[in-house]
């Protein structure tokens, strides 16, 4: 496991903290897991990510079950609801009882999604924001107060689209750009998306990549999708990584300068533990490429200044 145990603060936290490695690679916690993985948690696995709104407050046996893991395990947690770019009210309980969830579980990396899926209710979709100046300075204050409630900078994730909104005002790799930057909040980048996206609307990802506010990122995504007879693509999480993907994985490593924490998410048509391990691992090796890399073979001028710092700071040989 790649990471190692610090104290908890005084009163503040009932579990214990771990301080997350920079290259590791984790799993999305799934309760149809924890019987293979209570018999072994595979070596590949840094850390699990659950979502708040299908932990929190989770009572019984699951949640001694849980709580059995995050005692151990480093865990992230990840958003699914708080629909940031809105008409609704933000949903003030929802982050205070995700505040309460991750004290008490020792966690300290929050992300959502930039999208909306609530109105007056629940929609149950991740649902695009209108590319506008207007939408950038509602979004980003949005997060801000969601930073201000949770006491941390939060990581915001690229989400895969199926429909454009009409009156863009800028292209969707600026809109995520300027809202990060607006909040001053972190980038949550989803490599599997972003290729989605590419293959659908018809851009090139190594370019929508190379224009995102890489130097931000926080945490990395990786996933399986499914092609539909038409030829679109549906981000459904429910099958293996393909390729081009991982490539885009390890180019993205390569632009920010450095690998960062990556999760592969998997929801649906589950394999075994074994074969996502697997996956995992392929994720942990390509996090050590990046770090052997030296910065001189690395994709551009600024993605070499920061590898060239994290390596001076880390004691890496460069
Ligand atoms: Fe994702």
């Amino acid at each position: 496991m790649a990471f190692s145990p610090t104290s908890s603060g005084p009163s503040a936290c009932t579990a214990t903290a771990y301080q997350l490695a920079p290259t590791a690679a984790g799993l999305g916690f799934r309760r149809e897991l924890i019987p293979a993985l209570q018999q072994s948690v595979p070596e590949a696995i840094g850390f699990f990510e659950v979502a708040p709104e299908n932990w929190a407050g989770m009572g019984g046996r699951a949640g001694r079950d849980f709580r059995a893991f995050t005692e151990r395990f480093p865990f992230v947690c990840h958003g699914l609801s708080l629909s940031l770019g809105g008409p609704g009210a933000l949903d003030d309980i929802l982050l205070q009882r995700t505040k309460g969830f991750m004290r008490e579980h020792g966690m300290t990396l929050f992300t959502e999604h930039l999208s909306w899926c609530a109105d007056h209710s629940h929609l149950y979709e991740l649902l695009p924001i209108p590319m506008t100046e207007e939408a950038v300075r509602y979004t980003a204050e949005r997060i801000i107060r969601a930073q201000d409630i949770l006491g941390l900078r939060i990581g915001i994730e690229n989400v895969s689209t199926y429909i454009s909104p009409p009156g863009a005002e800028m292209t969707e790799p600026e809109f995520v750009r300027a809202v990060v930057e607006q909040a001053d909040c972190l980038l949550h980048l989803d490599v599997n998306n972003i290729y989605v996206n590419s293959q659908n609307f018809g851009f090139d990802p190594y370019a929508y990549l190379a224009q995102l506010p890489l130097e931000r990122t926080c945490y990395v995504h990786v996933a399986g999708h499914y092609v539909e007879d038409d030829g679109l693509l549906i981000d459904t999480h429910g099958s293996e990584v393909i390729d081009p993907v991982w490539q885009l994985l390890q180019a993205a490593y390569q632009c920010i300068g450095h690998p960062v924490i990556t999760c592969l998410e998997r929801d649906f048509n589950m394999p075994d533990l074994v074969t996502l391990s697997q996956e995992v691992a392929h994720i942990a090796r390509l996090q050590q490429a990046a770090l052997l890399r030296p910065p001189e073979q690395l994709a551009t001028p600024r993605a070499k200044r920061q590898a060239t710092a994290h390596t001076a700071s880390q004691g890496q040989v460069a």
